[in-house]
């Protein structure tokens, strides 16, 4: 189960730029579609604008007008996502699976409401705000 997603998470972090952590981390998401979009982390010599490997994978499925039905991420160690991109996942879809890459052969498998209950997203701004 979720081989596809889980190998392109896992290859994804070849392309990490990390010199600064040495840690690389790659995610990729599939879609409602059944597409893939792959990402990893990409830093920075000021170091705020370093995006994780979680936002550059859905940042690209978004600016191709996908709907995003879940992630897997695989870290140089296990890594659950940040509070950040916890919150990007929470805009695009609430009921996101996520896949924590252990190694190529274990994952633990959660749902975004896991990571984030309680959340606040765009259906608690005014009615009229169309998402
Ligand atoms: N990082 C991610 O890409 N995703 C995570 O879930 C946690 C952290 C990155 C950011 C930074 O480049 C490095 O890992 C160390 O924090």
């Amino acid at each position: 189960m979720y081989k596809d997603i889980i190998k392109l998470a896992v290859d994804a972090k070849e392309n990490s730029y990390s010199p600064y952590s040495k840690f690389r981390v790659g995610a990729a998401v599939e879609t409602e579609e059944g597409l893939y979009y792959t990402g990893c982390n990409i830093e920075n010599a000021a170091f705020t604008p370093t995006v994780c490997a979680e936002r550059v994978a859905i940042f690209k499925a978004i600016s191709e007008g996908k709907k995003i039905k879940r992630i897997a991420v695989s870290g140089d160690t296990k890594a659950y996502p940040c509070g950040v991109c916890r919150q990007v996942m929470r805009e695009f879809n609430p009921e996101m699976e996520v896949i924590i890459v252990v190694d190529n052969e274990n994952y633990e498998k959660y749902f975004l409401k896991d990571f984030l209950p309680l959340s606040f997203g765009p259906e608690n701004l005014a009615e009229d705000i169309d998402v």
